[in-house]
C-alpha cells in the first residue's frame, strides 16, 4: 500500500501526511485534532507561548484526540533566547518603525524586559508533557533533551535545509528529518549557513536528503494536493509535511483577511522577506516587504524586530491592512481548493493513492 510507509507505521498514521506547524499563533488545537483525528498527524506550533501556554494547548488537544499529534519549538540561533542589544540600538530600531506606529496612532513601545518566552521554560514543558512527537526547527536540541524523548517515547522530527544540515540532525539521534524547499511558506529554518545561501527547492532536495540519512525523510515545501505528495513519495520521502494548504483552512488561527489572500491572485507573487521578523520567510508580497527592503541589512536580531513588528499587528489587523501585515505562504498557493481540513487530507489521500496505485 503507498501509505504505508515507515513514517506512519512508526506513527500509527492512516496517511503519512504531517500537517505543518505553525508559529506566530497561526496554529490553533481545532486544526491539530481535524487532522489527527483524519489520521494524519496534526501539528501546534507553540514557539511563542510559555511553559504554561504550552501545558494548556497540550491539554486541550489531548481532550480531543487520542492520536499523535506534534509539539514544535525553535531552537535557540546565536542571542535569540536573550539578544543582546544597546539602547541605542533599541531607539534605532524603534526610530526605523516609526511611521507605521504614527499612522496608526500607536506610541513607540517601552523596552520589554524580554522578547519572548524563555526556551528552558518551553522545553521543560515540553519534556514534561511528552507529546507524541516533538518537532523542531533551526537547530539540534541539546543531547539530554533528545535522551529524555527517547526515554519518554517522543519521536523527534528535526528540519533541513541542506543535506549538511540533515546530517547533523540525523548523527544525533534524531528520529525523522523533514527536508524544505524554498518553496515553503513560513520562515527559512537554515542553522548552519546563511538562509539566502540554502535555497534549494524541494525536488532537488529531497532525494540529496534522502541519500545522506538513513532515518526517514518528510518532505515539505510546495506540496499542496496529491500530486505533491505522489511525487515526494517517488523521490523516496516517507511522508509529506502540507503547510500553506493548511494554513488556508478555516481551522487555522490566520487572520481571514489572510486567509482570503491566499486563495486570490495576489497569491501568486510569494517572496522572502526579513522585513517581518528579521528572518528570511516567504510570504505574499506586499507594501510593507518594499518599503522596508533597502533597510533589511540593518534590522535588528531576531526576536527584538518580531516583537516591534508584533506590537503593531492588533492595529493594523483592525484597520484591515493587509499592506502592513505578513501574509505568509508558500509558492503552492494557487493550487489550493480547500477550506476545510477535512476534506483537504481526505483530497490528498485519495488523488496520491490514485496516482501511486
Ligand atoms: C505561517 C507559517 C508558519 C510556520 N511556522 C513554523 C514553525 O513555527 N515551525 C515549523 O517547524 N515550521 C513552520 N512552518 C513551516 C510549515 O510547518 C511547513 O513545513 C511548510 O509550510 C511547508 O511548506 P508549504 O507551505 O509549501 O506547504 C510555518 C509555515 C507557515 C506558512
Amino acid at each position: 500500500m503507498w501509505n504505508d510507509t515507515e513514517v506512519a507505521r512508526g506513527l500509527k498514521l492512516a496517511a503519512p501526511i504531517v500537517q505543518g506547524p505553525f508559529g506566530g499563533g497561526l496554529s490553533a488545537v481545532d486544526l491539530v485534532v481535524a487532522v489527527s483525528e483524519g489520521g494524519g498527524l496534526g501539528s501546534f506550533g507553540a514557539h511563542h507561548l510559555d511553559g504554561a501556554g504550552i501545558r494548556d494547548v497540550a491539554g486541550r488537544i489531548r481532550a480531543r484526540t487520542r492520536r499523535p499529534f506534534a509539539l514544535n519549538l525553535w531552537i535557540p540561533l546565536g542571542d535569540s533566547d536573550d539578544p543582546q542589544l544597546t539602547d541605542a540600538d533599541w531607539r534605532a530600531a524603534c526610530e526605523r518603525l516609526r511611521p507605521y506606529f504614527d499612522e496608526l496612532g500607536l506610541p513607540l513601545p517601552a523596552r520589554p524586559a524580554r522578547f519572548g518566552p524563555r526556551y528552558q521554560e518551553q522545553i521543560e514543558a515540553l519534556l514534561e508533557l511528552a507529546p507524541p512527537v516533538f518537532s523542531f526547527v533551526f537547530g539540534v536540541p541539546a543531547p539530554d533533551v533528545l535522551e529524555r524523548c527517547r526515554r519518554s517515547g517522543t519521536r523527534t522530527l528535526g528540519t533541513a535545509t541542506t543535506p549538511a544540515e540533515a546530517k547533523l540532525l540525523a548523527d544525533a539521534g534524531v528520529d525523522m528529518i523533514v527536508a524544505t524547499g524554498l518553496e515553503a511558506g513560513g520562515h527559512r529554518v537554515s542553522f548552519l549557513a546563511r538562509p539566502e545561501d540554502c535555497l534549494t527547492g524541494t525536488l532537488a532536495l529531497v532525494p540529496q536528503v534522502v541519500d545522506t540519512v538513513r532515518v526517514p525523510v518528510i518532505a515539505a515545501g510546495g506540496i499542496a494536493d496529491g500530486r505533491g505528495v505522489a511525487a515526494a513519495l517517488t523521490l523516496g520521502a516517507a511522508a509529506v509535511q502540507v503547510g500553506t494548504a493548511f494554513l488556508a483552512c478555516e481551522e487555522s488561527n490566520a487572520a481571514p483577511p489572510h486567509r482570503a489572500k491566499l486563495f486570490s491572485e495576489d497569491a501568486r507573487r510569494t517572496t522572502l522577506t526579513r522585513a517581518f521578523t528579521g528572518r528570511l520567510a516567504r510570504g505574499i508580497h506586499n507594501g510593507i516587504i518594499d518599503a522596508l527592503r533597502d533597510e533589511e541589512s540593518r534590522l535588528p536580531p531576531y526576536p527584538v524586530h518580531s516583537w516591534l513588528m508584533g506590537q503593531l499587528r492588533p492595529a493594523v489587523l483592525a484597520a484591515g491592512r493587509t499592506d502592513l501585515i505578513s501574509l505568509w505562504s508558500g509558492q503552492s498557493a494557487p493550487l489550493l481548493k480547500h477550506r476545510r481540513a477535512a476534506p483537504l487530507l481526505a483530497s490528498l489521500v485519495e488523488e496520491a493513492g490514485r496516482l501511486l496505485t
